[in-house]
């Protein structure tokens, strides 16, 4: 499929959008400071906190794994049998029975992702979720593909 353009300028911070390429839902969140901190507290919580099981483009190989901080791209498929989580950026840890910086739950077996998609432990998905090539077309428009 050809690669698909998606406009950011309206993306507001916390705010996640979806924009469909190749009959896959991407994600774009825009990550607030808080958000971003919070990634670092979990790393014990992770399978894979530095992403080192995954493919993953190289410009994403970083803490946050995004080409900017606040905006994280990732193909919004669960790793385990592709079911899409659901954004759940404010869920109480008392609801996960662990502590939870804000993520995404997949309803079909439970599966947790931090913000940055890394998956928790002790979770039916296997790896993190897959972060697809892109790249900035200017400091608003990104390109998918
Ligand atoms: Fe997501 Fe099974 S498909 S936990």
């Amino acid at each position: 499929g050809a690669p698909v353009e998606a406009n950011i300028a309206k993306l507001g911070d916390g705010e996640m959008t979806t924009v469909e390429w190749r009959g896959q839902p991407i994600w774009i969140l825009r990550r607030t400071p808080d958000m971003i901190e919070g990634l670092e507290r979990i790393y014990e919580l992770l399978l894979d906190p530095a992403s080192q099981r995954l493919q993953q483009p190289p410009y994403c190989q970083n803490a946050t794994r995004s080409i900017k901080p606040d905006v994280f791209v990732a193909i919004g498929l669960c790793t385990h049998l592709g079911c899409v989580p659901t954004f759940r950026p404010e869920l109480s840890p008392r609801d996960l029975g662990q502590p939870w910086p804000g993520g995404y739950y997949c309803p079909c077996h439970g599966s947790k992702f931090d913000l940055a998609g890394r998956v928790f432990k002790h979770v039916p998905a296997p790896s993190n979720l897959v972060i697809p090539k892109h790249k900035y077309l200017s400091d608003t428009r990104l390109l998918i593909g």
